[in-house]
């Protein structure tokens, strides 16, 4: 019932032409993809690799996005400015940016409210520290982020969830199929009690955090898993397309 979705997030990685190069060559190995398929680029790349995924059927995402329309903030980009070159997604508070921009769940619900305001899907991500999972804390924890993070929005369906633990964040360390399983439950159970249980059910959650294409399958078999948020993988080809191709 809920179309499976694979994103790359490229973090800061790959110049526009490094970026073009690569989204060339991931291009005719997904193409018969039966998830949808997205790459979360850097911001300067976006113009040509938006080019370049032209009658491809890759979405172009983006890896932040400012809540404000425009004005006196500099750095930042609009998501008027992402529209423009076809953008669809967008990542919010992926733990790298709450732990060093700043990010808190303030300004992820600020900037998520601000993308679905401009039909932008946010990809918000949430996760749990080695610490906070090693002491008992983890519900606690995504349950503050879910209910700071994401109050206010209309139609919880129209965004995704990224469950990226940060223990498994380019460690090589995935949570076992179970325990993301596990979690990923516990999320929705929690979204389900904040909005209702039929909107918690057609939301997607992806799991993050050293996916890749040996644990890819073991991890999409799990009832509870909708996607993968892929870093170091999504910067080859073949491992990306990999991943994409999970059922096949
Ligand atoms: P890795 O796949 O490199 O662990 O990164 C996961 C991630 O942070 C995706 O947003």
């Amino acid at each position: 019932m809920r179309k499976p979705i694979i994103a790359g997030n490229w973090k800061m990685n790959n110049t526009a032409s490094e970026g073009v190069a690569l989204v060339k060559a991931i291009a005719p190995l997904v193409k018969d993809a039966n998830c949808d398929v997205v790459v979360c680029v850097p911001a300067i790349d976006i113009p040509a690799v938006s080019e370049a995924l032209k009658g491809t059927n890759i979405a172009l995402g983006a890896q932040n996005v400012h809540f404000a329309e425009k004005g006196a903030f500099t750095g930042e980009i609009s998501a008027a400015m992402l529209k423009e070159y076809g953008v669809r997604y967008v990542i919010i508070g992926h733990s790298e940016r709450r732990q060093y921009f700043g990010e808190t769940d303030e300004t992820v619900n600020k900037r998520t409210l601000a993308a679905l305001a401009a039909g932008l899907t946010p990809i918000v991500c949430i996760g749990e520290s080695l610490e906070e999972r090693e002491t008992g804390k983890t519900e606690a924890v995504l349950e503050k982020q879910i209910r700071e993070g994401l109050k206010g929005i209309d139609d919880i369906a129209k965004i995704v969830v990224a469950y990226e633990p940060v223990w498994a964040i380019g460690t090589g360390r995935t949570a076992t199929a179970q325990q993301a399983n596990e979690t990923i439950g516990f999320i929705r159970k929690t979204i389900a009690d904040m909005f209702c249980p039929k909107c918690a059910e057609a939301l997607r959650i992806q799991y993050g955090g050293s996916m890749n294409a040996g644990n890819c399958k073991e991890l999409m078999a799990m009832p509870e898993i909708d996607g993968g948020l892929i870093g170091g993988a999504s910067l080859k080809a073949p491992d990306f397309a990999a991943i994409v191709n999970y059922d096949k």
